[in-house]
């Protein structure tokens, strides 16, 4: 084989795994549901606390098998600190930030978001096993950093 064969071989494997990446990425977000956490909505942080939903931050269940998480980051601890759901739980993770940055990831899940001032983040998880989940603050957010944590205990 010439030099142009083996230039042209290298060319296509080139266009393949570009084909092939986009096939991936099609599939992981029409097929499988995987989206970034995008801005799911703007609200004041100085009157956050007095209105719907972060006037009652807390677990419930919206309709038979899925939930709604409504969790506020604040210096230094989520609130609530605990989230309690059955296993198969369908949770939507409703949350924003109180005071400065701050980040939420739950240990072993896709679910990692920025917490933004003023912006509500939004995701989704179902909990298949019951087990505890760790959640932790990504984002250093001063000197208590380190001891903001949470937990998801499936049960
Ligand atoms: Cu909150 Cu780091």
């Amino acid at each position: 084989m010439n030099i142009e064969t083996y230039e042209k071989a290298f060319l296509s494997l080139g266009g393949v795994l570009l084909v092939a990446c986009l096939v991936a990425l099609a599939y992981a977000s029409i097929a499988m549901g995987i989206h970034l956490p995008g801005r799911a909505g703007e609200v004041d942080p100085l009157t956050m606390r007095a209105q719907a939903p972060f006037d009652n931050p807390g677990v419930r269940e919206t309709s038979p098998g899925q939930y709604e998480a409504v969790v506020i980051g604040q210096l230094w601890a989520f609130v609530p600190a605990e989230i309690r759901v059955p296993a198969g739980a369908e949770v939507t993770f409703v949350a924003t930030s109180n005071d400065v940055l701050h980040g939420l990831h739950v240990e072993g899940t896709r679910i990692n978001m920025m917490l933004v001032p003023g912006q509500i983040s939004r995701n989704t998880y179902t909990f298949k096993e019951p087990g505890e989940h760790l959640i932790i603050c990504h984002e250093y957010c001063g000197v208590g950093h380190h001891t903001m944590y949470g937990k998801v205990i499936v049960e």
